[in-house]
C-alpha cells in the first residue's frame, strides 16, 4: 500500500492499531496490536487500498501519516487535556459505566461532553480529508459516535458503517444522558448501525422511537429525521455480534511449545487438581470482584482447598487514571490478599493474581491449562476471551463458565451460563464445572467449538460490510 491521496476504505477507531514500543537501543517502533479488529479487518485492507485513522495512544504527539504493517495510517492528534476530558471523562467515565448498566456511577460535565464533540470532530475531518470519491468508511465504537453525522455532513457521497463494540443500554437507562438526542442523531448519520446483539440494536430502535415518534422505526430500517428540503433516508440498525480468528488461536494452541509451555505452568501451579481462570482488563464491568467471592467462599465453606484448586485471574491494566478503576483495583488487590492470607499454605496460592498483560502464545498456554473457564461478566458487549479459550480446546476439554449478560451468551448456550449476582448459583456451577464428567465437558466444548468456528472474525467483517454494499446499491 503506499501514500495516496485518497482512500477506498477507510477505518476509523479512537486507537491506530499499532503501539509504539521503544527498544532497549532507545530506538521507537510501531508494532501491529493483537486486537482481533485488525486482523479481521487485514484482509479489507489489503484488498481495497485502505487507511486507518486513530489516535497513537499517547497525548500531544503530532505524527505525520505513515505506512506500518502494509497499512496506511492518520494518526489524529489528542492533546493532555482532551485524554483527559474525551478519552478517560466522557468515553470512560460517562458513556462506559451507561452503555454498561450504570454498574459505576457515569458522571456528566459538560466540558467533557464538549471536547467529545471536539475530538470526534477532528475524526471527522481527518477521515474527509483523505476521502476518495464515494469511498466506505467504517467508525468503530462508542468514543466516536457522532462521526457518521459530521462525516456525512462534509461527504454526502460516502458510504458510512458504525460499529458499537459495547452493549447499547435500555432506554429508561439511555435517557440519563444529556446528550441523548445528539449521540443518536450523530449515529444516524450511518447507512448501517451495527451492535453485538440483537437486544442492543432493539434497545437503540427503541430510544429512536421514544425520541422521534413510534412511527420511526420498521423492523431494522429506522427513518432517519432530516431537515426541510432534505432528501428522506433510512438507516439499517442490526446485530452483528463480533468474534475471532478461532482458526489463528486453534494452530498456536496445536504448537508443541505452546502445549509444553501449558503443561509447565500445570507444574508452576503444583498439579492442582483443578485450575480455574479469569482473563480480563481489569474493569468493573467484568464481575472479578463476584468471582472471587464465589471462590473465596468456597474456600471458606471446604467445599475446595488451595492445593486442590487454584484460581489464575490474569487482570490486565487499564484506564488507569480513571478514578472507579483505581479503586476497584485496591478492591481486588485486597480481596486476593485475604483470600489468599486465609487460605493458602507455604506451598500452594489459592490466587495466582497478575497485573500484566502477556503476549497471545502465554494466554494460549493458560487456557490449555485451565480447567475452568471463569467469564463472569455483569455486562459485556461480547467477551472475546470466552471464544478465544474455545477456540483454543481443540482437545474437545476444558468447561467455560459464561455469563448470562455477556454477549457471547447469545451464542455459546453449551456453557454452564450464570447469573453472577448470585454468589450461591455462581458456587455451584464452579463445583459442578470442576467435577463434571468427561462425556460431558467433551460435548459441550465440541458444540461450541463448532459454533465458533463457523461465526469466526471474517464471517463478522463480511456480514456487515455486505450490508453496508446493499444500502450503497440501494442508494
Ligand atoms: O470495546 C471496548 C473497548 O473500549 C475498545 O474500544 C478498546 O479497544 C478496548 O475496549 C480497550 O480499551 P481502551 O482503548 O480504553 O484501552
Amino acid at each position: 500500500m503506499t501514500d495516496r491521496d485518497s482512500y477506498d476504505f477507510i477505518v476509523v477507531s479512537n486507537r491506530l492499531p499499532v503501539d509504539r514500543v521503544v527498544d532497549p537501543d532507545g530506538t521507537a517502533r510501531w508494532q501491529r496490536s493483537p486486537g482481533g479488529l485488525v486482523t479481521a479487518l487485514e484482509p479489507v485492507m489489503r484488498a481495497s487500498d485502505g487507511a486507518w485513522v486513530g489516535w497513537a495512544g499517547k497525548p500531544d504527539l503530532e505524527l505525520e501519516p505513515f505506512t506500518a504493517d502494509d497499512t496506511y495510517l492518520v494518526p489524529v492528534t489528542l492533546s493532555a487535556d482532551e485524554v483527559a476530558d474525551y478519552y478517560e471523562g466522557f468515553s470512560n467515565d460517562t458513556l462506559w459505566p451507561l452503555y454498561h448498566d450504570v454498574i459505576a456511577p457515569p458522571s456528566y460535565h459538560r466540558e467533557w461532553w464538549d471536547a467529545y464533540v471536539r475530538v470526534n470532530r477532528r475524526f471527522a475531518e481527518q477521515s474527509a480529508a483523505i476521502a476518495a470519491p464515494g469511498a466506505t468508511v467504517w467508525v468503530q465504537d462508542y468514543q466516536l459516535q457522532l462521526v457518521p453525522k459530521m462525516l456525512r455532513e462534509r461527504r454526502p457521497d460516502l458510504v458510512i458503517g458504525f460499529f458499537n463494540h459495547i452493549p447499547f443500554p435500555p432506554y429508561g437507562i439511555y435517557a440519563q444522558l444529556p446528550w441523548r438526542r445528539q449521540i443518536v442523531e450523530g449515529l444516524l448519520g450511518a447507512d448501517v448501525i451495527g451492535f453485538q446483539r440483537v437486544a442492543d440494536a432493539g434497545n437503540f430502535t427503541r430510544a429512536v422511537r421514544r425520541l422521534y415518534g413510534a412511527n420511526s422505526t420498521k423492523g431494522s430500517e429506522v427513518k432517519v429525521p432530516v431537515a426541510q428540503g432534505e432528501a428522506p433516508r433510512t438507516a439499517i440498525a442490526k446485530a452483528f455480534p463480533i468474534s475471532i480468528d478461532a482458526a489463528m488461536f486453534e494452530e498456536l494452541a496445536r504448537q508443541p511449545a505452546v502445549q509444553e509451555r501449558a503443561a509447565e505452568i500445570r507444574r508452576e501451579l503444583g498439579n492442582p487438581e483443578t485450575i480455574y481462570l479469569g482473563v480480563d482488563r481489569l474493569d468493573y464491568t467484568k464481575g472479578i470482584r463476584h468471582r472471587l467471592k464465589a471462590f473465596g467462599e468456597l474456600l471458606r465453606d471446604g467445599r475446595t482447598t488451595a492445593g486442590d484448586s487454584v484460581l489464575v485471574q490474569v487482570a490486565s491494566p487499564s484506564r488507569e487514571r480513571v478514578e472507579a478503576y483505581m479503586q476497584l483495583r485496591d478492591e481486588i488487590e485486597l480481596t486476593v490478599g485475604r483470600i489468599n492470607g486465609d487460605y493458602a499454605t507455604i506451598g500452594h496460592s489459592a490466587i495466582a493474581y497478575l497485573h500484566h498483560g502477556y503476549p497471545r502464545e502465554e494466554m494460549v498456554a493458560l487456557y490449555l491449562a485451565a480447567d475452568v473457564m471463569l467469564v463472569t461478566a455483569l455486562r459485556d458487549g461480547m467477551n472475546l476471551v470466552a471464544k478465544e479459550y474455545v477456540a483454543c480446546r481443540h482437545d474437545n476439554d476444558g468447561v467455560l463458565i459464561l455469563s448470562e449478560f455477556a454477549g457471547a451468551a447469545d451464542e455459546l448456550k453449551n456453557a454452564l451460563l450464570v447469573n453472577p449476582h448470585d454468589i450461591e448459583g455462581l458456587k455451584d456451577a464452579m463445583t459442578a464445572a470442576a467435577g463434571m464428567p468427561q462425556r460431558e465437558r467433551a460435548s459441550r466444548m465440541r458444540a461450541l467449538r463448532k459454533r465458533v468456528r463457523e461465526n469466526d472474525v471474517a464471517r463478522w467483517s463480511r456480514g456487515f460490510l455486505d450490508e453496508l454494499a446493499r444500502a450503497k446499491d440501494a442508494r
